[in-house]
């Protein structure tokens, strides 16, 4: 089975990167038939663009200030996506709300990962409200994306504890680096699963 994965991005893609560097180091091709097919952006200025482009894969940049609505947008980045027939959509810093339309589309094989310990903080500047609220631990969450923000099954989470005194860039680094390796893990896991279901190359 054919198992094309599709990332999303809007800026630096170091969770994009990881990905495509545990697929390769794990032969993700030969073992899953799985391979990153494609890295889009809305934005062309996503330094994530370059990277991937450097790696050998296929980019494009789907603008959403070229589009007048959220849907025109939405429907124009379904478009792009769908060229590459993908198992699997992988939202990685992708800095868009997803129309319904979108979301239902791509209905269980759309997955993002968060930079909280969800359903804790959901939204942005996670990082900031953990450590005003005066939490211990932040963490990270890779989850199933549905209509309702930040909200879908929870595949994979890692937490980081809060040192004291630190400031929220500080912790969003060290729980980046958790993403970097639960993302690519939690991944691996959905494509062998459906690879186990489907067996046939
Ligand atoms: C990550 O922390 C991700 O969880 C959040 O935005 C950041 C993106 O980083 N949504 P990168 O573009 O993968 O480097």
């Amino acid at each position: 089975m054919k198992q094309p994965i599709v990332i999303l991005i809007s800026g630096a893609g170091s969770n994009m990167s990881a990905i495509v560097r545990t697929a390769r180091e794990r032969r993700w091709d030969e073992r899953l038939g799985a391979h990153v097919a494609a890295v889009l952006a809305n934005r062309t200025d996503a330094p994530g663009l370059a990277s991937a482009a450097e790696q050998g894969i296929a980019t494009a940049v789907i603008s959403h200030r070229a589009h007048a609505s959220r849907e025109a947008f939405d429907e124009a980045l379904a478009k792009a996506v769908d060229a590459y027939q993908p198992a699997l959509v992988a939202l990685a810093g992708f800095m868009r709300i997803l129309t319904p339309a979108f979301v239902e589309h791509y209905r269980g094989r759309l997955v993002n990962i968060h930079p909280s310990l969800l359903p804790a903080f959901p939204g942005l500047d996670t990082h900031r409200r953990a450590i005003e609220a005066g939490c211990r631990v932040a963490g990270a969450t890779v989850h199933e994306v549905t209509a309702q923000l930040d909200c879908g099954a929870i595949l994979a989470q890692a937490a980081v504890p809060i040192v004291p005194g630190e400031g929220p860039e500080a912790l969003a680094a060290r729980v980046l680096t958790q993403e970097h390796r639960i993302y690519p893990d939690a991944l691996e896991t959905w494509l062998t699963a459906r690879l186990a279901q489907n067996p046939s190359f």
